[in-house]
């Protein structure tokens, strides 16, 4: 399905004709219409939403859809199927993880509106225990965390089991991701030994400026970026490779337990104290109260603070501190008498897109970025927000000129949810996603299967220099010993070097400034000369070095040597890399590459791209020759070879590997290759349709070897 068919979909979905009729005016074959293909989407979305963690609708719409199910529902009990979606309290396990029964079933809860419904909740519980009805229980109330909720088994002491919520009855398990996250003991310290299993539930999360980086990280490698800091933290959890969850900064709020019998435990605080011995994480902004004013001061007072919290926070979960009452009070299908959440509105707005900029990132990715018409979303301005990347500005077929319904992510970067009215006649054109780098103006492609598009300009666009010449001057490439990471970044900074060869012009350059690096903060002339120093000793590199040194995408240090071994000489390699871009795929210089052992299509594509484009080729004709001196790579001679100090010409066509690693090979076994047979030649090596190279040496006598007893010499 084509994006735009997608989004037309779901905003189908949404405005479904049945949804818009008013309640009471539904007739119940309309009513039964209705609730199957609610239950359809609802399924649909919880199957996204729980196990694949990638949400298509907002939490508001698909609340939407929520309240009209349960509204019909409450018209029409009779309709109500036995598999609604109004009966589960979150979705099925997901599939790839083992089943855990949870001990006790972990619950939702019932939701307040204002504070009359918080009154409402009092009064509610106050008739059930039968006590005066203006009275007031005391209350605990806490932060709601926006995370993914988790309930962990602890048998005498030792965390055994650690599960997510899945329907509420029957999780999954987590137990090996659980454990690399350091905020969870894996001992509880003095615990009796006779203690039974019990069940500590609480909430895992990730904070927002980890979130961004993470993200950040994402996008950089191509990868798609979470929707928001929920999505993020349950998608690190949810990885069958424990290591990636290992690397996933994510945090544990503990409130409350399972099942748990104690005889001095008496209230929720002295739970969250017990919790808190235990080395587990409360959340700091836990407080009593003991008004309905006081709940719905603690609630407006969340609120002014949440944008404020490194955490993601969606409302107040208030709950009866007595423990005897809690008991009492129960349960009402699937939620606690006992307790109840104030979720804040959600942060949505509609504006209109004014525009689609492109950022370019430090590893070339470009990154769309939407210019909005200010609006405020919970009470912050906002005025851009991410549209991600290529793809999804085709999924959402956001266009300049739209109304766009926006949507701060976790309170953190704000996100375009969809476009309004999308099937209105007078849209704009489609968006274009720009052919080349805004910065650099080199093409800028996405490759096979990739998300990102990625500027080709490397060493020339200035927004990934930094990284770029960082790379140029590291261990594996120049090494300059002295000149290091931080003076690239503090040079790029300061405008004074943008491209390689403007680190070998920085001693010159240094001398035309009026404050030169000397008279700078922390340096002295003795520093200045060092560094300058530094630089001028790498002015000479091998050539494997230098290839590793330009950052060719996918050309790492093995690749690098490779290639320096096959074509030996800096101004070999670049003119066969140039006469292999130039031709047609297919050229024979192109199929020379190919057929080196370690390159595949994709790494000979990314060094055509690379000498494809000329700002590249211009970069290393300004260093290399005027600033920098490349060596010829030299064959580590093996002298128990039966080649070593042999002179060897190849002749005819070689059908194993090409005439480029076949030279390099002899190379590595001592021997010099050399392209006319004379007296001197030690071996022949014939290929296919040999011709007057084989015969000059046969008259001579010189050994002649077919190419596959060259090759059995090879193995042997
Ligand atoms: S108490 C009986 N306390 O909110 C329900 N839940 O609808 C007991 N949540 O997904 C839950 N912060 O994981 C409780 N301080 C908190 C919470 C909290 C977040 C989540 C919970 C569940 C949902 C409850």
């Amino acid at each position: 399905m084509s994006s735009k068919e997608n989004c037309l979909k779901i905003a189908h979905k949404i405005m479904h004709p049945y949804r818009r009729f008013p309640l009471e005016l539904l007739s119940e074959s309309q009513a039964e219409k209705e609730l199957e293909s609610l239950s359809k989407d609802l399924k649909h979305h919880d199957n996204l939403y729980y196990q694949k963690d990638m949400p298509e609708l907002s939490d508001g719409d698909y609340d939407s859809l929520r309240h009209r199910l349960l509204a019909i529902e409450k018209k029409f009990p009779h309709l109500m199927s036995k598999d609604s979606p109004s009966l589960k309290v979150g979705a099925k396990a997901a599939d790839g993880f083992e089943k855990v029964t949870h001990l006790s079933p972990m619950l939702s809860l019932d939701n307040a509106f204002d504070h009359g419904d918080l009154e409402k909740f009092q009064e509610r519980m106050n008739r059930f225990l039968n006590l005066p009805l203006d009275g007031f229980l005391e209350i605990i109330a806490e932060p709601k965390i926006d995370g993914l909720s988790c309930s962990l088994i602890y048998e005498k002491g030792v965390l055994k089991t650690a599960s997510t919520r899945g329907d509420g009855y029957v999780g999954e398990d987590i137990t090996a991701n659980i454990k690399t996250i350091k905020s969870i003991p894996q001992i509880l310290p003095d615990i009796q030994k006779d203690l039974n299993s019990f069940e500590i539930r609480g909430e895992i999360y990730m904070g927002k400026k980890d979130f961004i980086a993470l993200n950040e990280m994402r996008s950089e490698k191509g990868e798609q970026p979470f929707a928001n800091p929920r999505n993020a933290a349950a998608g690190s959890v949810r990885q069958l490779d424990i290591a990636v969850t290992a690397s996933r900064p994510l945090g544990f709020f503990a409130y409350g337990f399972g099942n748990f019998d104690s005889d001095v435990i008496k209230t929720h605080q002295d739970r969250l104290d017990l919790l808190e011995r235990w080395g587990f994480y409360l959340n700091p902004l836990i407080k009593i109260c003991s008004s309905t004013q006081k709940m719905t001061a603690y609630h407006a007072d969340l609120e002014s603070k949440r944008a404020s919290l490194d955490y993601d926070i969606d409302g107040t979960v208030f709950k009866v501190n007595d423990l005897d009452l809690e008991k009492r009070l129960g349960c009402v299908s699937r939620s606690p008498r006992y307790a109840i959440s104030a979720k804040f509105p959600p942060e949505q707005g509609t504006t209109t897109l004014l525009d689609i900029q492109i950022q370019v990132g430090r590893t070339g990715v470009l990154t769309p970025v939407a210019i909005l018409a200010p609006l405020t979303v919970g009470g912050v301005v906002v005025s851009r927000a991410t549209l991600h990347n290529k793809d999804e500005i085709q999924r959402k077929d956001a266009r300049i000129g739209d109304q766009v319904i926006v949507q701060r992510a976790g309170d953190v970067i704000p996100q375009i949810v969809r476009v309004v009215n999308v099937d209105r006649a007078d849209r704009s054109e489609p968006y274009e996603f720009p052919e080349n780098c805004p910065v650099c103006h080199s093409r800028a492609i996405q490759k096979k299967d990739a998300v990102a598009v990625r500027c080709l300009g490397g060493l020339n666009c200035s927004a990934q220099s930094v990284l770029r010449l960082q790379h140029f001057i590291s261990k594996g490439a120049f090494d300059m010993d002295g000149f290091g990471a931080k003076h690239v970044a503090l040079f790029c900074e300061k405008g004074l070097i943008k491209i390689p060869v403007d680190i070998f012009k920085l001693r010159d350059l240094n001398n035309t400034l009026e404050r030169p690096l000397q008279k700078w903060e922390g340096w002295g002339q003795k520093s200045a000369d060092k560094l300058f120093d530094a630089i001028d000793a790498k002015k000479k590199i091998s050539l494997a070095r230098f290839i590793y040194a330009l950052g060719i995408s996918q050309i790492g240090q093995t690749t690098a040597k490779t290639l320096a071994k096959v074509y030996g000489r800096y101004d070999n390699w670049v003119d066969k890399m140039m006469a292999a871009s130039q031709g047609l795929l297919g050229n024979q210089d192109y199929q020379e590459l190919m057929e080196i052992d370690g390159i595949g299509q994709e790494m000979a594509a990314d060094l055509i791209n690379f000498f494809q484009e000329k700002r590249n080729v211009e970069i290393l004709k300004g260093l290399v020759g005027p600033y920098v001196t490349v060596e010829n790579y030299k064959a580590p001679i093996n002298f128990d070879s039966p080649y070593a100090g042999k002179i060897i010409v190849f002749t005819g066509t070689l059908s194993a590997m090409g005439r480029g690693e076949a030279k390099a090979k002899a190379e590595s076994l001592g021997a010099k290759v050399s392209g006319s047979v004379s007296k001197k030649t030690d071996f022949l090596i014939a290929g296919t349709d040999a011709g007057s190279k084989e015969r000059k040496a046969r008259d001579l006598g010189v050994k002649v070897l077919s190419e596959k007893e060259w090759i059995l010499t090879l193995l042997s």
